[in-house]
């Protein structure tokens, strides 16, 4: 007989017919004469229970049945007397696939917290908390996909080995076959680079974007969305060292159009959640987060506040609030200023514009007071900075001023800088974190939580 997922199990036409179903044991309980077992596939949130009459099996036969083993069952789908439950199934076969010895599986024990589970990452994809988040990503990825090719975007995949340093923030994981024991070294003393594989230092990428513009200005619009890796040493609840990020790129688009997009874009996605992955969200928010629903729904339908660095930076100012850094113009803004704004000024997501350019990126557009730039970070609750974009700088004379002042070697971005010689056009776009967005869908509140293998400092196990 064909397996049925336990997702498919409900629908009202099954009943009534045998089914074959496999899946991990959550739990068994009952007496001498019939016996439960809650089975779980990973296809749903939902559990569904098998019954065992007693006088059909042995105990000797239940006995391998405790909590996380694995089995194969058939019997008949019923209508269920119990409360919750639509459907259960009236076992007539049973195989053990594996067993899960009480004694030493991990799980066995109902109610883990999230950093205990931390330490057992290989394992926790089986508790229903984790099953849940993964659907959600999953179905959040396959949104970004939709919504993009929907509107007539080409995917466009970057390298994640490169020479170049997009962000500038030098925090890069170097990439090389040298033996570290053995360097070879120049005349100067100097690692000689010449003999490493790619005949010179690479590393691996902090962002799709600057081979995103190469792609952006050949076939109009195009998004990435890949694996990037950040070497800061920063262990907040909102950085990974390797984090996924969608990185849109638009030619013929100005920062309006950039901003328009980046809303209808996280709204998209919220709402796709909301609609396809209803059953976990509802279980995350009963468990960890009973406003998470209300949330969601709000944010998918007010408008975000548009608003300046400058006037942001006021209202922070002018707030009366004690802040751990302090806040003036030209401050970099933390995740505390970038809160009042969103969850106690404007009870709202905020997009902050137009930030000053020694904090931003050299390829941001300058703006004609000489002292911003067209810059964009779309501010959420809870989350802080959930994307951060710009206008890119699209005048050669400009640019090649920028990338002189900031002294980045300039050898590194020749190629770049041929996309404004060779028909530069006005074009903007911006990098969403993924698992920012998965921590806000999913109510949870560390980042570790919503990736399967987490990447932070010290800890690469699984
Ligand atoms: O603001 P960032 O650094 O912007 C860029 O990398 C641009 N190249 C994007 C672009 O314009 N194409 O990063 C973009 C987003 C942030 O807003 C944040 O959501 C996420 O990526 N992010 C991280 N997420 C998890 N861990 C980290 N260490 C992150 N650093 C950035
Ligand atoms: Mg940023």
């Amino acid at each position: 007989m064909k397996r049925t997922k336990i997702v498919d199990l409900f629908a009202p036409e099954k009943l009534g017919h045998e089914v074959s179903v496999m899946g991990w044991v959550r739990t068994r309980r009952g007496n001498k004469h019939v016996q439960f077992v809650a089975l779980n596939d990973g296809s749903t949130i939902k559990n569904v229970q098998i019954v065992f009459d007693m006088s059909q099996f042995t105990d000797e036969q239940l006995k391998p049945i405790t909590t996380g083993a694995s089995i194969h069952v058939t019997g008949l789908l019923v209508e269920s007397m119990g409360k919750g439950q639509t459907a259960e199934i009236q076992a007539k076969t049973l195989e053990i696939f594996g067993t899960a010895d009480p004694e030493t599986y991990p799980l066995q024990k109902k109610g883990h917290t999230l950093e205990f589970l931390r330490e057992k990452a290989h394992l926790r994809p089986r508790t229903n908390t984790f099953g849940a988040i993964l659907r959600v990503r999953s179905a959040l990825a396959f949104a970004i996909h939709k919504f993009f090719n929907e509107r007539g975007f080409f995917y466009l995949n970057t390298p994640l080995i490169t020479a170049s340093d997009c962000e500038g923030a030098g925090a890069m994981f170097q990439v090389t076959t040298l033996n570290l024991n053995d360097l070879p070294k120049d005349e100067s003393g100097k690692v000689d680079y010449s003999a490493d594989f790619f005949g010179k230092p690479t590393a691996l990428t902090v962002s799709g974007q600057l081979e995103g513009e190469l792609g952006a200005t050949a076939i109009g619009q195009i998004y990435t969305f890949g694996p990037t890796f950040r070497a800061e040493n920063s262990n907040t609840p909102r950085h990974l060292s390797e984090f996924w990020m969608i990185e849109p790129e638009m030619a013929f688009y100005d920062i309006t159009d950039n901003m328009d997009l980046a809303e209808e874009f996280v709204k998209y996605c919220i709402g796709y959640a909301l609609d396809n992955a209803k059953d976990d969200i509802e279980f995350l928010a009963q468990m960890y987060d009973p406003e998470l629903i209300e949330r969601l729904k709000f944010v998918v339908s007010n408008d975000f506040v548009r608003l300046t660095y400058t006037e942001g930076v006021k209202i922070l100012e002018e707030s009366g609030r004690k802040f751990e850094f302090p806040v003036y113009w030209g401050a970099d803004l933390q995740s505390e200023h970038e809160r009042y704004l969103v969850e106690e000024h404007f009870r709202k997501p905020v997009i902050l514009t137009d930030y000053p350019k020694e904090i931003k990126a050299f390829y941001m557009k300058q703006n004609d007071d000489g002292k911003t730039v067209r810059a964009m970070d779309v501010l959420f609750p809870k989350i802080g900075e959930i994307i951060g974009g710009s206008e890119r700088e699209e005048n050669y004379d400009k640019l090649l001023t920028r990338i002189n002042e900031l002294e980045i070697p300039m050898k590194d971005m020749w190629w770049y800088l041929d996309t404004r010689r060779f028909g530069t056009v006005p074009h903007a776009g911006f990098g969403l974190g993924f698992e920012r967005l998965v921590l806000f869908v999913t109510g949870m509140t560390n980042i570790r939580d919503v990736i399967p293998f987490p990447r932070t400092p010290n800890n690469a196990e699984f």
